[in-house]
């Protein structure tokens, strides 16, 4: 095996220049320099998967001439740069002598070698004596990720496999840290480090037109002792992941007189698919072939599109050859028990008890599971993707394409209560009767009521895809925090409970002592498990909940989160913390020794004691006595309770 590496290592130093080449924006002119290196065509580079033009993909490269401006807001989005060859362009992170600490083994190095990139890590894939793990140094090819994260994957020496670099980059911190650390997962566990990784999954959602190409499924033979010959038609997702293969559309409208209309009978072009020409379920779908938690039907079905590439279409119906997990609807089904047993703690690492998707990046899930959408029986009442997003920003929206790109692609305005109205107008005729909050407040959102920031990915709170509604009962059975409590942060669960039968007629449940008296809020953050953790954290740092509740009495609830068992709740509580006047400099690195963790959380504590705002509040509520003191006895009540189930959550 090590004889196979270095011969490949010299290959791949040969073949390095044109990687830099072959960066998506320099290949198509965006990006002007660098072209001066002679063109190496993708079909010569072996040690990465490449692009190849086949079964009618014919890449974003030839719409551009005719559809200008799609092309460019689609330039601009995070589709495209989702995965990138890695070159001096396209890598954000400083890769110049720089060492990154590992949460176990030696420190990770990295080097740059004129326009490639190189790292020296301990060998994941070593199953000898865990003393005697060699270093190895890999040539990073491969980027993932340009909003939040860039990952980088190395070319593992045999043939196209790839595997992740032990380290990540965080765009807005800018800074490294371990790849374990950017997921929430129990300590010491974490994102495997397998040889074909990327080639066996990643590949579905982050590229257009993947094809595996092993020989055996993954996981099932060693890697290498089988070829891995991993071809795309576009890397990142481009045009025809959403429009379909396009050749024959380019082919049909060469004849002008096709181009002003004039083809058979006017109409929608036959030859391309326009997602939202289709039915509201069928349109959803064109998204949800990525945005959903989904399994091959069958280890046939997993084979062939290893060889031939993901058979769903644009147009298609999605669950004709996927299995989209739905456990509202098939949590019994026979395919749901193969994923289970596959990974016992898929269920609750995925979604909530009820069957809601609780993580990130799986927004269709979210949607089918709505009312909007489950209860809809016209077409125009029908929620999609397509009632709140575009895919092209539209030239009369004045934002930038960065601006909206930034943004989420939500349309324009429907970042706001029209996404709603657009259908529920009868309540917009006075929103206040119905959310009895002023109309200005952020109370007064509907999506803050019924889309709250209650999943979890990429270290932070997102809005749930699904629509739901604020109730207190689901919260006490369910743990999945309720909109009222997720804002009024100093609120208990009966406050809300007595508001919403006031205002809404909602039968109170049955609630414990500490539901009665301590502010939910805490109860699920000393008390909650990691996943309610990680979204009550980040909403002590959220706006509008801060403007509800105040900030001056969240601190020595954060400072003890900085000493959390679980990195991703520990970075966004510091987060949170550094946003309470006072704190912004906080010194503390979350990937940084127990002892130091320590010692940060108790500065913290020493300095919200000597400030004059720590004693600002007396609620019973939020533990404090008369006299403002802390009530660290309730405190070490309520965390001794805490659901301490190991918690992975698949995002
Ligand atoms: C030679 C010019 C040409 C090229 C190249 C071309 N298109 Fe088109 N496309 C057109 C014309 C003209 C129309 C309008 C057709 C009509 O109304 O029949 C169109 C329409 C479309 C539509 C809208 C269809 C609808 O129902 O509204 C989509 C989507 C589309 N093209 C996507 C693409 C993609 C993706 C590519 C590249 C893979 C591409 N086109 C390449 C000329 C082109
Ligand atoms: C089932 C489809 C699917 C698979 C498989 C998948 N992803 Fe993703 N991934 C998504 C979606 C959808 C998003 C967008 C989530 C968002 O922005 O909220 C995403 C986002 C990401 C991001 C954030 C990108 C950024 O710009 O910050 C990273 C990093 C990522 N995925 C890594 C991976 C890795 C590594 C793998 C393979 C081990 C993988 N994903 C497999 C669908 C998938
Ligand atoms: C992530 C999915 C997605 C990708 C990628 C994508 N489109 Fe679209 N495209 C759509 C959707 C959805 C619409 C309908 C209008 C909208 O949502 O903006 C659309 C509309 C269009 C239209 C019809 C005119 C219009 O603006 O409504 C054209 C032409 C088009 N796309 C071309 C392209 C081209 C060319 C590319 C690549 C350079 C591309 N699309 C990439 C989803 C996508
Ligand atoms: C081929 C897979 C794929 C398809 C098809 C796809 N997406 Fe995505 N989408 C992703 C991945 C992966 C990301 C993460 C990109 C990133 O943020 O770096 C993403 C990102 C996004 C984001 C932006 C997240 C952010 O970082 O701000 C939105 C919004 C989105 N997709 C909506 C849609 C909609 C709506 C559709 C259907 C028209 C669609 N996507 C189709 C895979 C896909
Ligand atoms: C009712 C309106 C609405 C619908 C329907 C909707 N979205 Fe969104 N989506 C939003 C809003 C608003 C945001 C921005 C949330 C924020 O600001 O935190 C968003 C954010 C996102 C993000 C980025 C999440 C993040 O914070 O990283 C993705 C990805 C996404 N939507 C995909 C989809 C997909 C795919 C569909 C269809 C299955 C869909 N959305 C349907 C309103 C909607
Ligand atoms: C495309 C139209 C459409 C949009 C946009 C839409 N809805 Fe709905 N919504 C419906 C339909 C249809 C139903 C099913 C009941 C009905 O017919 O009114 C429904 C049901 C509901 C229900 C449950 C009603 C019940 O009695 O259980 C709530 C709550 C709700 N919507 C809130 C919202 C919110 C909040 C938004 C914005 C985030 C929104 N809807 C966006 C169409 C829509
Ligand atoms: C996104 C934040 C947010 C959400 C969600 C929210 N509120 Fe409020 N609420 C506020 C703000 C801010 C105020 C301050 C006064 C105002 O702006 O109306 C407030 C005021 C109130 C008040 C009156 C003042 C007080 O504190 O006694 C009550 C009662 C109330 N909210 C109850 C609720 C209930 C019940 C829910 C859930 C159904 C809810 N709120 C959801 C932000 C929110
Ligand atoms: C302060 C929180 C809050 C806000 C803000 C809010 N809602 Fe609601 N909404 C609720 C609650 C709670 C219910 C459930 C009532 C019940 O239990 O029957 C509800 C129910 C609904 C329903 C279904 C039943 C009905 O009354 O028609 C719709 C539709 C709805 N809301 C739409 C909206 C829209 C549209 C907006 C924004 C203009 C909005 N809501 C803002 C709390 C809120």
């Amino acid at each position: 095996m090590m004889g196979s590496l270095s011969v490949s290592r010299s290959r791949l130093r040969t073949l390095a220049p044109a990687a830099a080449l072959l960066c998506v924006g320099t290949a198509l002119g965006v990006a002007s320099a660098v072209s001066l290196e002679p063109f190496v065509p993708e079909a010569a580079i072996e040690y990465r998967p490449i692009e190849v033009g086949e079964d009618g993909y014919v890449t974003s490269e030839s719409c551009r001439a005719c559809h200008p401006s799609q092309y460019a807001t689609w330039h601009g989005s995070f589709h495209r740069t989702m995965t990138q060859v890695a070159t001096p362009e396209s890598v954000r992170a400083d890769f110049d002598g720089v060492v990154v600490d590992a949460v176990h083994g030696r420190p990770m190095h990295l080097a740059r070698r004129g326009d490639e990139f190189w790292a020296e890590f301990d060998d994941p894939g070593w199953e000898g004596d865990p003393g005697e793990r060699p270093r190895i140094s890999r040539q990073v090819v491969m980027i993932t990720g340009s909003h939040h994260q860039n990952i980088y994957w190395y070319s593992t020496g045999h043939d196209r496999a790839l595997n992740v670099l032990p380290g990540v980059y965080l765009l807005d911190e800018e800074r490294w840290t371990p790849r374990n650390a950017v997921v929430l997962a129990p300590p010491g566990q974490g994102v495997a480090m397998l040889d074909g990784h990327w080639n066996a999954v990643c590949i579905d959602c982050h590229t257009t037109h993947g094809k595996t190409r092993f020989d055996t499924p993954f996981g099932s033979e060693p890697l290498r002792d089988q070829t891995v010959d991993t071809t795309v038609a576009e890397l990142g997702i481009a045009c025809e992941a959403c429009h379909g293969p396009a050749g024959a559309h380019v082919t049909a409208n060469r004849n002008p007189l096709r181009r002003y209309g004039l083809h058979a009978g006017g109409g929608p072009d036959q030859t391309i698919v326009e997602p939202t020409r289709l039915d509201p379920q069928r349109s959803s779908q064109v998204c949800g072939q990525c945005h959903s938690i989904w399994e091959f039907p069958d280890s046939t079905a997993e084979r062939a599109a290893s060889v031939a590439g993901l058979p769903y279409r644009p147009g298609d119906e999605l669950r004709t050859t996927r299995f989209v997990a739905h456990p509202r609807v098939n949590g019994r089904s026979e395919a749901m028990r193969a994923m289970i047993a596959a990974d016992p703690d898929f269920v609750r690492g995925s979604f909530w008890a009820d069957g809601l998707v609780r993580v990130s990046g799986r927004e269709y899930n979210g949607l089918i599971d709505s009312p909007c959408f489950a209860e809809a029986t016209t077409p125009e009442r029908t929620l999609s993707c397509f009632s709140c997003h575009t895919m092209h920003k539209t030239p009369e929206d004045p934002r930038t394409v960065a601006e909206w790109a930034d943004t989420h692609q939500v349309s324009a305005g429907m970042d706001g209560d029209a996404a709603c109205t657009q259908c529920h107008d009868d309540i917009a005729i006075d929103p206040g009767a119905h959310t009895h909050h002023a109309p200005a407040s952020a109370g007064s959102r509907c999506y803050n009521c019924h889309m709250p920031y209650t999943s979890y990915g990429l270290l932070r709170a997102i809005r749930s895809h699904t629509v739901t509604s604020p109730s207190v009962r689901e919260s006490v059975a369910i743990g999945r925090p309720n909109a009222c409590n997720l804002c009024h942060l100093d609120r208990t669960l009966a406050w809300s409970a007595e508001q919403m039968r006031n205002w809404y007629g909602q039968s109170p449940p049955d609630l414990g002592n500490d539901e009665r008296s301590v502010a939910a809020s805490i109860l699920w953050l000393l008390g909650g498990d990691a996943g309610q953790r990680a979204l009550t954290a980040w909403s002590y740092g959220w706006e509008p909940a801060q403007e509800a509740s105040g900030t001056s009495w969240m601190v020595p609830y954060l400072g003890e989160l900085l000493g959390d068992p679980y990195d991703a709740v520990r970075f966004i509580s510091a987060r949170s913390l550094r946003t309470i006047p006072g704190f912004e400099t906080l010194q503390y690195d979350f990937t940084g020794s127990r002892d130091a963790r320590i010692e940060a959380a108790v500065g913290a504590l020493r300095a919200w004691r000597a400030s004059p705002r720590a004693r600002a509040r007396r609620d019973p509520e939020l533990l404090f006595g008369a006299d403002g003191t802390l009530d660290t006895a309730a405190m070490r009540r309520v965390f001794d309770q805490r659901d301490s189930r190991p918690l992975f959550l698949r995002e």
